[in-house]
């Protein structure tokens, strides 16, 4: 692992792999919030294992990192157990056995027997309804159709324990126990222990299952096995001629009911529980569709949820066409007779939706609810796909856009922004504008492989409070010149372009904005030039976790970097570079499409990034190396005299370092969103800095 992770940060960093030694601080080589994100994204591709770049923070080092993940992919996707013998206790007395009902329930991982017949599976995201469908199809004499099994993703019982560890996931099983073999809690409980004892396969569970359920058909409803594409196709590999109902509803009721029942607990998710809900929506969603794609269509049926609460009977009737019943009446009665809707024991949470013995018949105005959800934010690309695919309306994202297109196209004809050219100690600095030449400035400076476009949207809230947004492509970024093979990107560099442009504009003093690297540079100039600035706000400023002086180390590191400067990846076109932007700076799509524009150059085979190369290896940007740790420069801002409004986000990596200013010293803002504030939360993030200028 720990080799895997060191060929992974040095691909991600650009890095030699011998910098990367095993308890060196991986914040201190330079991983920032754009590098945890990339490494991330590598880990989800490479291990199939999601991480959050928090997880990254909480874990600093190659050596810690590597015993994380190593045991978070245990716990996620844990090793076959190796076989044992042995024999489950026969079951009481099946009808119709398609296997055997005291055949041993038998050990092995990834068993090679032969596919199952007589299954059908309901598969949907979480909260579609699908407690309500089970129910319904539960009451059908020529089905049986227990409460959720969290079987199909496991080879054996013990793997499945594992992974459901202590939730009440696991209980669905033992109810169904209980009811096919005519036992109470306990017995069920002792028979679903003795399968554990033997290890005993999944599909010999099934097995069992279908013996016992005799002539009826199984029916297996579990919405975790929707998450993974590759749950979804074992079905095929265990069952032969299985049949599927695809239940689906909108997005808007079942993201709302995920965060209402704080479903993301469940799972044990730590991400914004919207932004989760969102995602596993549309992962659940998009991987049926996939799965479904390639099943033969007389296996495949389709229930939009919101039919069914409003139709119940014709989408019934179709169903139990569909899995070759005759139609029954009772299937519209949920509420009636057994249909193993409590838990197993008396005070057991009911399994599958808590709420469902809250309703008395099927709801049809629960059909109608998503037409007045608000959600906090609107849908993102991939669950806007997905929406589309389903034929699902999403009136508050089509009015955005509409609005959106509007305001792009008024704001573009009023604001600008200008591009000009200055030539800085040596360089050519290409400088943007918003507003009028008259109106007094406000300089921006953008964060590390950022660009100064990314300002717009803050530029264009803020011009029509009557300010002229100044902000420069900082040097080897955007449009600016590079340093040359000879040079590097030293922060006192950064810093005196600043004191030069800040020449440029007369001797008032000015406010001046920064976001991370941009917020440090701030800093410094505000701390050493104490009189030209009026107001300093740090957006997310980067200061160093470590606070050690600068390491015999890192200045090895650094040699190292300038010693074999890397290249830049090659996009075959716009596109891919526009998506990997979106990917990696959660940029939205639109303004990854201008921002890629900006920023690429052509080259051999395609289009490459603009800004210096150099850059991505963070060399000579430390702190350390201008002789200041994260005290000394907090010490630094401590001095500066004018107003200090401080900035973060409540999802940001940074939010836990230190605070860059004394208690006293600053204004806090907490916004909401992660570090790239001027992307995530224009609105608010304009009215912080808005609110800061001096009268
Ligand atoms: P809410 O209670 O949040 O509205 P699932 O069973 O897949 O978890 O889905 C739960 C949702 O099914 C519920 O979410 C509810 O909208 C819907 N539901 C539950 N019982 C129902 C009933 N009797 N009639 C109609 N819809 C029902």
């Amino acid at each position: 692992m720990k080799a895997f992770l060191v060929d992974c940060f040095a691909a991600v960093m650009r890095t030699e792999r011998s910098a990367l030694s095993d308890d060196r601080s991986l914040v201190e080589l330079g991983m920032d919030s754009l590098i945890a994100a990339e490494v991330t994204t590598y880990l989800q591709r490479e291990l199939d294992l999601t991480l959050y770049p928090r997880e990254l923070y909480d874990h600093p080092s190659i050596a810690a990192l590597s015993s994380y993940v190593a045991s978070e992919l245990d716990r996620m996707h844990p090793a076959p157990s190796a076989p044992t013998a042995g024999r489950s206790s026969e079951p009481a007395t099946p009808a119709a056995p398609a296997v055997a009902p005291d055949a041993p329930v038998r050990p092995a991982a990834r068993p090679a027997v032969e596919r199952l017949p007589g299954i059908a599976f309901i598969l949907s995201s979480p909260r579609a309804g699908s407690t309500l469908l089970r129910v319904m199809l539960a009451g059908h004499p020529a089905l049986f159709c227990p409460p959720e099994l969290h079987l199909l993703r496991f080879d054996t019982l013990r793997e499945r324990q594992r992974a459901l560890g202590t939730s009440y996931l696991g209980e669905g099983l033992i109810r169904t126990v209980m009811e096919l073999a005519q036992l109470d809690a306990a017995g069920a409980q002792g028979r679903v222990a003795a399968w554990l004892d033997e290890d005993a396969a999944i599909q010999a569970v099934y097995a069992w299952l279908q013996a016992l359920a005799g002539a009826r058909l199984l029916v297996d409803k579990s919405p975790s096995y929707a998450s993974r594409l590759d749950t979804l196709e074992r079905a095929e590999q265990l069952f032969d001629g299985a049949r599927y109902v695809f239940l689906h509803r909108h997005p808007y009721a079942v993201i709302e009911s995920f965060v209402r029942k704080r479903m993301n607990r469940l799972v044990g998710a730590d991400a914004d529980p919207h932004v989760f809900a969102e995602q596993v929506w549309a992962t659940s969603n998009d991987n049926i569709l996939a799965f479904l794609e390639r099943i033969p269509p007389d296996r495949a049926h389709r229930i939009r949820y919101e039919e069914l609460a409003r139709e119940p009977e014709r989408v019934m009737r179709a169903t139990c066409d569909f899995l070759r019943v005759a139609y029954d009446p009772a299937v519209l009665s949920p509420y009636s007779g057994n249909r193993m809707t409590d838990g197993v024991h008396h005070q057991s949470v009911a399994i599958g939706d808590p709420d469902f013995l809250h309703h008395t018949g099927v709801d049809s105005h629960l059909a109608e609810v998503w037409r007045d959800i608000r959600l906090p934010r609107a849908l993102g690309e991939p669950a806007r796909r997905t929406a589309a695919a389903l034929g699902y309306e999403l009136p508050v994202e089509a009015s955005a856009a509409r609005a959106h297109t509007v305001e792009a196209r008024a704001a573009s004809q009023r604001h600008g922004p200008r591009e000009s050219f200055v030539d800085v100690r040596g360089l050519r600095l290409c400088v943007l504008t918003w507003g009028s030449d008259d109106a007094p400035p406000v300089v921006c400076l953008h964060g590390i492989l950022d660009h100064a476009a990314a300002m717009d949207e803050i530029a264009q809230r803020l011009v029509r409070r009557g300010v002229r947004v100044i902000a420069p492509d900082l040097r080897g970024h955007g449009r600016s010149g590079h340093v040359g093979a000879g040079g590097s990107y030293h922060l006192v560099d950064f810093v005196a372009d600043v004191d030069a442009l800040a020449r440029t504009l007369g001797p008032a003093p000015f406010p001046l904005v920064g976001h991370s690297l941009g917020a440090v540079i701030a800093g410094l100039f505000a701390a050493a030039r104490p009189g030209r600035i009026s107001s300093l706000v740090l957006v997310e400023i980067a200061l160093p976790a470590d606070e050690r002086p600068v390491a015999a180390g890192r200045l090895t590191t650094h040699l190292d970097h300038l010693a074999s400067p890397h290249g830049h990846p090659v996009f075959p076109d716009l596109a891919a570079a526009a998506e990997r932007l979106h990917t990696i700076m959660a940029m939205p799509p639109d303004q990854a499409a201008v921002a890629a524009r900006r920023l690429t150059e052509p080259c051999d085979g395609g289009l490459r990034w603009r800004w210096d190369p150099r850059l991505t290896t963070r060399a000579g940007l430390s702190l350390g190396d201008v002789g200041s740790s994260a005290d000394q420069l907090r010490e630094l801002l401590g001095r500066v005299r004018c107003p200090v409004t401080w900035i973060h986000g409540d999802r940001s990596d940074l939010r836990r370092t230190a605070r860059p200013v004394p208690d006293d010293g600053a204004r806090e803002v907490v916004i909401r969103g992660g570090h790239n504030l001027h992307l995530e939360s224009p609105d608010e993030l304009a009215e912080v800095i808005a609110s800061a200028l001096p009268a």
